[in-house]
């Protein structure tokens, strides 16, 4: 659609296509509104077809707003809200909440990233990503001819990195929290003590992955419903779980990384041959890290740097698709598509080779966030054939200067606002429950390159910026993020989904920005993905028209149909200053505020 526009632009004006593309954007001005309208109205059409729940509205508040997987976590956190509690307070209850309600991700045995805004514009990020174990090394899962041992990354015992989450949310109290710990961590103790009911989603799998479970932990868990099967209605009651929470609640940090806790967490090892020790438990401590910033048509966009590839990759993102008219093109229409693939190929070529632990590899940072570098890596796209991914490389910076996640968004009664992404990697980690203490381990390891060029669990490969090494951080794609305009708050975003979490914090955004949605519609919209190997299009059911699909395959461009991608859970704060929720309706996630 928009190649003949430019073309002719160019042979009049004989420029490149920059200058082309500025035209359009100020005939994109003048039309804007329509413009979103027409967007709108597109996504409606997509998004409406065939689908279940994606008519989801969005909901308002004045007072305060928390939007997570589970409805139970919701709740926990407009209660703290309600009763005077900060964004920061909440945040932590709803963690907490969440490892108890939400097994499957919403950790005490995993780790994250945040960011955080106060109401006043001071702005901080917090990495508490797991470790590799002391005892790790760069060759533990290949075999004796060097070729990857299959599954050994993704469940079981060696699988685990050292947890940080109850670090990240210590640190995170200590410094901006105002309720006492005590009554903050005491909601989740309840729910595990007393028990809370499971959702349809949670019954099904628990029921799926029962023989998983028994192969892991032949000592028994709570998630192994005992004679038969879980049904809808059952009360999920974690009495270890429950203890663990209150040594938590009333030790704090030592109540997890020290005494009885940490001694189940090492017998459990030492049963399973794992390899985290109560040095390294004792060792593991969270790190504030300077949030990235970068600039999207005016908004700014303060996101998640390393150990996370999601800040850059995203800020990355946007700076490839500014110059182009996404809105005169219109909610995924051929031309936007092929932009953001295109950008998208060529961003995840650069994550493979130059991301990795910021404490251990030096990441170009500066480079791969000039908006003249990703400007120019567009620079060779083609209107009329898609780009091989084997004809990109990542970029060049001369010699090296040296399926479980959850996402939530909080906002505050003063805005203050948090948007925490935290994962034990694939759905229920590693499968391990720890005996005594209750709760899943990770399986974070498989974040790792485990040998260069071998993909991982979501199909993303590495070379030497991430290989495993003693205490280092496995890179993640996690990508919460804060957005502002004019100074003030105006999005808190972020989702889970592996290597297609910055895809698809990248489309919310632009959706909201360039396509005029509210929150829960810009969450509805069905999304697409692209990450430069395997070099296909994911798509979720009706992302596209049969013609837009049509069109992009008679340019080469292959697509891959997929169940979901994402579950973006965020908030919105429109014109009046009310706090928008968009609650993903692929899960069961839920927006609640006052
Ligand atoms: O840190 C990462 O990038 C992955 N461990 C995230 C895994 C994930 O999002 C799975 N969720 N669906």
């Amino acid at each position: 659609m928009q190649k003949t526009i430019i073309q002719k632009l160019n042979k009049t004006f004989k420029v490149g296509t920059l200058f082309a593309t500025m035209v359009i954007l100020n005939l994109d001005e003048a039309n804007a509104q329509v413009e979103k309208e027409k967007n709108v109205k597109a996504f409606e059409f997509l998004s409406k077809a065939g689908a279940s729940g994606f008519d989801r509205k969005a909901l308002e508040f004045e007072n305060g707003a928390v939007v997570s997987a589970h409805p139970e976590a919701t709740a926990v956190g407009v209660a703290i809200l309600k009763k005077g509690g900060n964004a920061v307070d909440a945040t932590v209850a709803v963690k907490f909440a969440l490892a108890v309600v939400y097994p499957n991700a919403g950790n005490i045995g995993g780790g994250g990233f945040l960011i955080y805004r106060s109401a006043k514009g001071e702005i901080a990020s917090m990495d508490f990503r797991e470790k590799a174990p002391g005892l790790a090394h760069k060759d533990m899962f290949l075999d004796a001819n060097g070729d990857p041992i299959s599954d050994k990354s993704k469940e079981g015992h060696l699988a685990a990195g050292v947890p940080g989450t109850v670090s990240g949310m210590v640190e995170l109290h200590k410094k901006y929290g105002k309720l006492k710990w005590s009554e903050i961590v005491e909601p989740a103790y309840q729910l595990a003590d007393k028990g809370f009911r499971l959702t349809k989603q949670q019954v099904r799998e628990l029921n799926r992955l029962k023989s998983k479970f028994q192969q892991y932990n032949p000592l028994g868990t709570a998630l192994i419903k005992e004679n038969g099967e879980w049904k809808d209605g059952d009360f999920l009651v974690q009495k270890e779980l429950a203890n663990t929470m209150r040594l938590i609640r009333d030790k704090g940090r030592a109540g997890f990384y020290e005494g009885e806790v940490a001694n189940y967490i090492a017998e459990e090892m030492k049963r399973g041959g794992g390899l985290i020790s109560k040095e390294d438990l004792k060792n593991y401590h969270a790190a504030w890290r300077k949030p990235i910033v970068g600039d999207y048509k005016g908004y700014k966009v303060i996101t998640m740097p390393p150990t996370s590839s999601g800040g850059i990759a995203l800020v990355q993102l946007l700076q490839s698709v500014a110059a182009y008219p996404l809105s005169t093109w219109g909610f995924n229409a051929d031309s936007t598509i092929q932009v953001m693939v295109e950008a998208e190929r060529r961003v995840y070529a650069d994550r493979a080779k130059h991301l990795g632990d910021p404490d251990f590899w030096k990441v170009p940072q500066k480079e791969l966030l000039t908006p003249a570098y990703n400007k120019s890596r567009m620079a060779n796209l083609n209107w009329d054939k898609a780009t091989p991914s084997s004809e990109i490389q990542a970029g060049e910076f001369g010699k090296k200067e040296s399926e479980q996640t959850t996402h939530f968004s909080i906002v505050d009664k003063e805005g203050n606002a948090v948007s925490l992404t935290t994962t034990i990697n694939t759905s229920y980690g590693n499968y391990v429950v720890v005996k005594g203490a209750g709760f899943l381990l990770n399986n974070e390891m498989d974040d790792f390159s485990v040998k260069p060029g071998v993909p991982n669990y979501f199909g993303l490969i590495g070379y030497e910026a991430n290989a495993i090494a003693p205490n280092k951080r496995m890179l993640s794609s996690m990508t919460p993020t804060i957005v502002e305009k004019d100074g003030k708050l105006f999005m808190v975003v972020g989702t889970p989904g592996g290597s297609t979490i910055m895809t698809s914090v990248f489309q919310s955004i632009i959706n909201v920005v360039d396509f005029g949605m509210d929150m829960q519609q810009a969450v509805n919209a069905r999304k697409f993905h692209h990450q430069w190997l395997p070099d296909r299009v994911d798509i979720e059911p009706n992302a596209l028209t049969p013609e837009v699909q049509k069109t992009l395959e008679a340019k080469g461009y292959t697509f891959y149909k997929r169940g979901s991608i994402g579950r973006v859970d965020a908030i919105l704060i429109t014109k009046d200053g009310k706090y928008q929720t968009g609650a993903d309706p692929r899960g069961d996630d839920t927006a609640g505020g006052w």
